[in-house]
């Protein structure tokens, strides 16, 4: 199995080079590389991500591991082919597509995201889940982060590669994205363990504003005293990448300094939808928010946000314990 797993992380790093070769000597190169610059991307940062492309046809993957015992096998492993099952035959996951290899903080590929050059559907082709790749604890652009900085403040959490890829063109180099999934609670302990702060910056559309509610109920039972979630709230129809291209990197930094501190994004969603001029829109607010804090490790924060209910309230700890069960609230 060792020796397996060895051979798979082999054959994800050679299918690496072949990509990064190819965007130099395939072909349809030029269509790769216009594409790479019409987004703004420089040949540096291309080469600190290991940017390559794979090019048009079914087996070029294939082909190049053609001297290679059981490739076939060994990449269809590795999520690079599909195998046809009706056809009985084998093809290259990826064509036609700009490669981002996806890599762990040691700096081995895991896998990769493939994007179309054009818009055809989907946009975004990743590589399956394999032995090797888990997309719920691995995140895009970790690696290149601490590559570029052995002591990082924060990191702030994306959505896209390109998001990544294009902060770190305009100088911010401490960004990650999950890859084509929710954040998750791993990813979070990962994170914390690295950093005090991150922050999260999705893209301002519907997606991203359901993305960051959804992120803030997975942080609440993480979260602990000395760490600090914040959101960021991007314009209606941009992502860091367009924003980060349109106003530069002092100005996108400026942002991240007014990103909304935890208790703030919680308070203001839930909030939102309710009347808190009544006793009744009170009552049902706190019904929505105390089970959300308890849920909360013990703690300052913890204290003060339970502080806050009770000032809208007007109800002290006590009382509100009398109704409710605040056993791991009152707990130090
Ligand atoms: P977006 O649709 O916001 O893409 O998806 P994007 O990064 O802005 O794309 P560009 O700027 O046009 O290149 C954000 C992320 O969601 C995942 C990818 O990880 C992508 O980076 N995704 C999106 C997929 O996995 N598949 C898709 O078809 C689309
Ligand atoms: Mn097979
Ligand atoms: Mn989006
Ligand atoms: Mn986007
Ligand atoms: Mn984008």
């Amino acid at each position: 199995r060792e020796q397996r797993l060895k051979r798979q992380f082999e054959a994800l790093e050679q299918a690496n080079t072949f990509f990064q070769q190819q965007l130099r000597q395939s072909p349809e190169r030029e269509r790769a590389v216009n594409y790479l610059k019409q987004r703004g991307l420089s040949g540096q940062i291309a080469a600190a991500f290991g940017i390559g492309y794979a090019p048009p046809g079914w087996d070029n993957l294939m082909n190049h591991f053609s001297a290679v015992d059981n490739a076939t096998e060994l990449l269809e492993q590795s999520g690079m082919v599909i195998h046809n099952e009706e056809k009985a035959s084998h093809y290259d996951r990826f064509r036609d597509r700009i490669m981002f290899p996806i890599r762990d903080v040691r700096g081995r590929v895991l896998g990769f995201g493939g994007r179309v050059l054009g818009d055809d559907k989907p946009k975004y082709l990743n590589s399956p889940e394999t032995p090797t790749f888990h997309k719920g604890r691995e995140l895009y652009g970790l690696y290149e982060a601490r590559q570029h900085s052995n002591h990082l403040d924060r990191l702030l959490i994306v959505e896209g590669y390109m998001d990544v890829v294009s902060l770190a063109q305009h100088g911010i180099h401490w960004s990650v994205a999950t890859l084509g999934t929710a954040t998750t609670a791993q990813h979070l302990e990962r994170l914390f363990k690295l950093v005090p702060e991150v922050i999260f910056c999705f893209d301002g559309d519907q997606a991203g504003r359901t993305a960051a509610l959804r992120a803030l109920h997975t942080t609440l039972p993480v979260i602990k005293d000395g760490q600090e979630a914040r959101f960021l709230f991007l314009p209606d129809g941009e992502d860091p990448d367009t924003l980060v291209r349109q106003e530069g990197e002092a100005a996108f930094s400026e942002r991240v300094t007014q990103a909304l501190p935890l208790s703030e994004f919680f308070f203001k969603s839930l909030t939102e939808d309710a009347d808190l001029s009544s006793m009744d829109g009170r009552a049902r607010f706190s019904n929505t928010a105390l089970p959300l804090i308890q849920s909360m490790q013990p703690g300052l924060l913890k204290q003060m946000m339970m502080d806050r209910i009770c000032e809208i309230t007007g109800l002290s700890l006590e009382q509100l314990g009398s109704v409710i069960d605040l056993h791991q609230v009152t707990q130090p």
